[in-house]
């Protein structure tokens, strides 16, 4: 890593447990939306292979997070660091053909278009013809529904089958590594627990994952780590398992008292 690259304010936090350089990085991260303080000094990392989850209430600042690592807010203070880069500068098409996608809250499909044509979507800044072949059977053979209903227009789709196209169109861009806001939201009850299998699934398969999730005791039965965002300051920062266990983690988002 180019040590030029290193803020002053940096945690010493740019390399993981095994020496490896994080996939994402923030570093003392401010934004502002107007005059509103929203992120607050925020320090976050993920690692390849990881799933990690970004956890908080309503108006916490999950989403702003989400969007500023992918170049949609451009913070006020504070560097966007991918994969040893600081890509501050740099628009969201930068980002995602250096590895990052995003899996938007509710989904965001194309509805008037087919399956097919939404999953080309999340290849858009591609031309390796072979290789967006390669990844689609790839998405097939992870959803083999998919692939039954390619013609079909992707608003006629049921809520799992629309998070399974949603899923396989970020992964179209063939990411390092996926950002997911919100995946559970929505979907009906029956379907959140196969959700989750789901993400487990393609985490297992070696794809890093940044979660931001309001079911904070799901997220955590999947992921290896933890983030929890209050008014936009990071309070809480630990390994899933000590997060499940923490009371203050209990009482606040864990539904006990
Ligand atoms: N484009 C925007 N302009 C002004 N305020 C915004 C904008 N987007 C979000 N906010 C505000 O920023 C705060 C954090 O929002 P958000 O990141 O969406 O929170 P979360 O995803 O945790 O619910 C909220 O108070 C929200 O109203
Ligand atoms: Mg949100």
């Amino acid at each position: 890593m180019n040590s030029e690259s290193m803020s002053p304010g940096a945690t010493g936090d740019a390399t993981g447990q095994d020496g490896g350089t994080a996939l994402l990085e923030f570093r003392e991260v401010n934004t502002h939306y107007g005059a509103v303080h929203i992120l607050k000094d925020v320090n976050l990392s993920i690692y390849p292979g990881e799933l990690v989850c970004l956890l908080g209430g309503n108006a916490s600042g999950k989403t702003t997070t989400l969007k500023t690592l992918l170049g949609m807010v451009t913070p006020t203070s504070g560097e966007v660091v991918l994969d040893g880069e600081v890509v501050n500068g740099q628009p969201t098409s930068y980002r995602v053909a250096n590895g990052v996608t995003m899996v938007p809250e509710n989904r965001r499909l194309f509805k008037r278009l087919s399956v097919k044509e939404n999953l080309l979507l999340g290849a858009y800044l591609r031309n390796d013809k072979a290789g967006i072949e390669e990844d689609l059977e790839y998405v097939y053979g992870l959803f083999p529904r998919v692939r039954e209903r390619l013609a079909q227009k992707s608003g006629t789709l049921s809520g799992g089958e629309q998070q399974m196209v949603a899923i396989g169109r970020a992964l179209m861009s063939r990411p390092k590594v996926m950002l997911m806001d919100e995946p559970s939201m929505g979907l009906a009850p029956a379907l959140v627990q196969q959700n989750f299998e789901l993400i487990q699934q393609i985490n297992d398969e070696g794809m890093a994952i940044f979660m931001v999730e309001q079911n904070a005791n799901m997220a955590l039965s999947i992921a290896d780590r933890g983030w929890v965002l209050q008014t936009g300051r990071v309070v809480l920062d630990d390994t899933a398992e000590a997060l499940l266990a923490n009371p203050e983690m209990r009482s606040a988002y864990l539904g006990e008292s």
